[in-house]
């Protein structure tokens, strides 16, 4: 097989990536994708570094064992913690989720306070500060103003650990999740941030809730859109786009039980999945 219609491999602690997936396949019709759920592990925001590295290189090594092309880290938890090592030990090229997200958030807010929700080992890491404060360190001088002259400028980081537990249980669109929302997001809310990057996989299944706490004046970031204009322009530039049109083909893998990860999973996508394999990554 020619290398440029070689799949794309994206993987993800268990069903959050199919945000990313989903945007991916928006804008990249014609590739191949293989998504990687590890659902049995399920979830890593809150588990070791070590355990997180261990899971990633696990499945890196599964996709790059069905010849994938590039692999994306569709878990901001993993790309936080795994990312680089990831980068390192891969003979191809490996993407993460945070470096799209806060390239936006520095770009919209233009000097403003930027928020940052996430798991609870997603924050610890501090990744977000680091990549933000690099991104604000690249602009222009001009740019790079707009945040040194505003003296109050500040990057707020909150844990909203309930969050994933509610989504992977369906509770998308209910009083409970919005009450756990607005618990989180309150004191993030009166810090008057200019953006709310959703800095977990799981977030923009919630985004309709998230806005009705937040209201209109706070721009949400999602990582998943801005991660798939990141990938299209990357295949582009090195000229390792598939070839043909047409819808490509699609295959998930899982750790745990198929049927629970179609249920939830085809209310992410908005349509049907289909062909869902279990793996079992320690045979
Ligand atoms: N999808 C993960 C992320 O983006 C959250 C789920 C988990 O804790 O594993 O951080």
């Amino acid at each position: 097989m020619k290398y440029n219609n070689s799949p794309i491999g994206i993987f993800d602690s268990g069903l959050g990536g199919l945000t990313v997936f989903k945007e991916i396949r928006k804008i990249l019709p014609d590739e191949d994708l293989i998504y990687f759920g590890d659902t049995a592990r399920v979830p890593y925001g809150n588990k070791s570094k070590d355990t997180i590295l261990r899971y990633s290189a696990e499945i890196s090594k599964f996709l790059t064992g069905k010849g994938v092309k590039i692999i994306i880290v569709a878990c901001n938890t993993s790309s936080s913690l795994a990312l680089e090592d990831l980068q390192k030990e891969e003979k191809i090229p490996v993407f993460g989720v945070i470096e799209p997200g806060a390239k936006r958030a520095v770009e919209v807010s233009c000097g403003g306070n930027i928020a940052v929700i996430g798991t609870s080992a997603t924050i610890k890491s501090r990744t977000y500060s680091r990549v933000i404060y690099e991104e604000i360190e690249s602009l222009s001088e001009h740019e790079k103003g707009k945040f040194k002259n505003n003296f109050n400028f500040k990057i707020i980081e909150k844990p909203c650990p309930l969050l994933v537990p509610l989504v992977e249980e369906g509770f998308l669109n209910d009083e409970i999740t919005k009450g756990v929302i607005a618990y989180y997001l309150d004191s993030v809310v009166k810090e008057k941030p200019s953006c709310l990057v959703l800095g977990c996989t799981h977030y923009p299944i919630l985004k309709d809730l998230i806005s009705e706490v937040i209201g209109k004046d706070i721009q949400m970031i999602d990582s998943g859109i801005e991660t798939a204009k990141t990938i299209k322009c990357f295949l582009e530039e090195n000229t390792i786009l598939k070839d043909g049109t047409g819808m490509g083909n699609e295959s998930f893998f899982v750790t745990d039980d198929p049927e629970k990860f179609k249920g939830l999973g085809e209310k992410f996508l908005g349509r049907a999945i289909k062909n869902v394999a279990v793996i079992n990554l320690s045979l």
